[in-house]
C-alpha cells in the first residue's frame, strides 16, 4: 500500500476502520487491514471524512479589507461600492498573490473543492484571467470552479452581456448573475433569461447571486426554477443566497419551496456575510438575512453552506474555515436539533459536492484519495469546537499538517489543586 491510515472513526459506523491507498486512489476500506505501508498514519479513533467542499467564494476579492477603504455602514452596497474603487487599482499579480494565499487557508480547514466567483464588469477581465491562471496553478492541491459574475449587473452597463460572453469563451467554467442588482424588475428577469441562455448554448451550469436584500419584493428565485422545470435543467441550477425569503410572507414562501423542490435547485446560503449584511436597516426587531435552511432541509431541497468572503469589503473576518461556517449557522438559523446538527455537517461536505456536480468526491472504494482528519471524534463535535483539521490528503499524498495547540499551564491540573479548592 501506498499509504494506510489506521483507527479511523467515519460517520455512521461504530467500529474504527483502516483505509489503505494505492495510486492515488482508496483501494480498501476494511476494519482492521493485514498489509503494510512505509506511510502509515495512527487516526487514533478521530474523524476521517472527505473534504469540505466551500460551493461559494470570492477570491478575486479576499484579504482585501481595509483597501482602498473600511466598509463603514456594513452594508451591501457600500461594499460593492468599495468593490468598485478597488477594482480600478487591481493587477492580476495582486490578486493571485491573495487568492493563492486564501485557498491555502481553506486547504489548511480542511477544503479540497472549492466553487469561486470572478467578477466579469471591468473591460480589463483581470479577475477572471487570474483566477483562470490560478485554477491550473493549484490542481495538484484543489480543484477550482470559477463563476462568470458580473457584480454591478448585466443591464446596468452597454457591455455588461458582451464581457459576460467574453469571460465564458476565456474559459469560466459556470454562468453568475445577479438580477436583484438589475435597475429594474424586467431588467432581473432578463438577467436570469440571459443566463439560463449561455448555459444552455454552452453545456454549462448556472449559479445566480439571486434576492441577496432584504426587500419581501425580490422574487427572482421563481424565475430561475420556472427556467429550469420548463427547460429541463434539474441539477445544474444553483441560487445563492436568497436571502429575501427569509421576509417572504408565509403563504407566498410556501408555494416558492414547492416550485424549488420540483425544479430540484441547489441552494448555497452564507452565513458570514448574510449575518451582518442584510436587514441592518430594519431597528428592532431586526430580521436575520438567512435564507429558509430549515423549511428547505425539512423538505429535502439540496441546501449547502459557502464561505462567501474571506476579509473583504462585505465581511471583515474569516479564516476559510468551513466548521465555523456551520457553527455559526447552527445558531443563526435555529438548527441545534441532534439530526440538524448532522445535517449541517452534511451542508459542507455532500450536499455542496451535489451542488456542484462533483463526481468522484466521497470516502469510497475506487474514488480518488482526498479526505482529512480532523481533531474530534465525532461531525458534531467538530462543529463545537471548530475543530483544527489535523491531516488534509490530496491523492494519496498529505499535502497539509496541523499540531493541535497545547495547553502548558492549568491551574487545576494536579490533585491537591482540586483538593485545595475543594476545602475552600
Ligand atoms: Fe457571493
Amino acid at each position: 500500500m501506498e499509504m494506510i491510515i489506521r483507527n479511523c472513526r467515519l460517520r455512521n459506523l461504530i467500529e474504527l476502520q483502516d483505509i489503505g491507498i494505492e495510486d492515488g486512489k482508496i483501494k480498501t476500506i476494511t476494519p482492521r487491514l493485514t498489509s503494510t505501508s512505509k506511510v502509515e498514519i495512527d487516526a487514533g479513533g478521530k474523524l476521517v471524512s472527505s473534504p469540505f467542499v466551500d460551493p461559494h467564494l470570492h477570491l478575486d476579492a479576499v484579504l482585501s479589507a481595509g483597501n482602498p477603504r473600511y466598509n463603514t455602514s456594513g452594508t451591501l452596497l457600500e461594499g460593492i461600492q468599495i468593490w468598485g474603487e478597488r477594482k480600478k487599482t487591481l493587477t492580476k499579480e495582486i490578486i493571485k498573490k491573495n487568492a493563492l494565499k486564501a485557498i491555502k487557508w481553506e486547504i489548511a480547514n480542511g477544503t479540497l473543492r472549492i466553487r469561486t466567483h470572478a467578477d466579469t464588469t471591468d473591460p480589463s477581465l483581470i479577475t477572471v484571467e487570474a483566477l483562470i491562471e490560478l485554477r491550473e496553478e493549484v490542481k495538484d492541491l484543489i480543484d477550482l470552479q470559477i463563476v462568470a459574475f458580473p457584480q454591478d449587473g448585466i443591464f446596468t452597463s452597454p457591455d455588461g452581456a458582451a464581457l459576460m460572453a467574453r469571460a465564458l469563451d476565456m474559459g469560466a467554467d459556470i454562468v453568475g448573475g445577479i438580477p436583484h442588482n438589475e435597475f429594474t424588475r424586467e431588467d432581473g428577469v432578463a438577467d436570469v433569461l440571459f443566463a439560463f441562455e449561455q448555459a444552455e448554448k454552452r453545456g454549462l451550469q448556472v449559479d445566480l447571486h439571486v434576492d441577496e436584500t432584504g426587500d419581501e419584493q425580490s422574487r427572482f428565485v421563481e424565475v430561475m426554477a420556472k427556467e429550469t422545470i420548463n427547460r429541463g435543467m434539474s441539477g445544474r441550477i444553483t441560487a445563492s443566497h436568497t436571502t429575501a425569503m427569509h421576509n417572504y410572507n408565509n403563504d407566498y414562501a410556501f408555494k416558492l419551496l414547492g416550485i424549488l423542490k420540483r425544479a430540484e435547485m441547489n441552494m448555497v446560503t452564507n452565513p458570514f456575510d448574510n449575518s451582518v449584511l442584510q436587514n441592518r436597516t430594519d431597528g428592532y426587531p431586526r430580521r436575520r438575512g438567512h435564507t429558509r435552511v430549515d423549511e428547505m432541509l425539512e423538505r429535502g431541497i439540496n441546501v449547502c453552506i459557502g464561505h462567501d468572503s474571506i476579509m473583504d469589503p462585505w465581511y471583515p473576518m474569516g479564516k476559510g474555515s468551513m466548521l465555523e461556517g456551520a457553527s455559526l449557522l447552527m445558531h443563526t438559523a435555529h438548527l441545534s436539533g441532534r439530526e440538524q446538527v448532522g445535517q449541517l455537517f452534511d451542508m459542507i461536505t455532500l450536499n455542496s459536492a451535489r451542488t456542484m456536480n462533483l463526481s468522484d468526491y466521497g470516502l469510497e472504494t475506487g474514488n480518488t484519495a482526498d479526505l482529512i482528519i480532523l481533531d474530534a471524534e465525532n461531525e458534531s463535535d467538530a462543529i463545537r469546537l471548530k475543530s483544527e483539521c489535523l491531516y488534509v490528503i490530496r491523492k494519496g499524498k498529505v499535502i497539509m499538517e496541523t499540531k493541535p495547540a497545547e495547553r502548558i499551564f492549568d491551574p487545576l491540573s494536579t490533585a491537591e489543586r482540586i483538593d485545595f479548592k475543594l476545602k475552600d
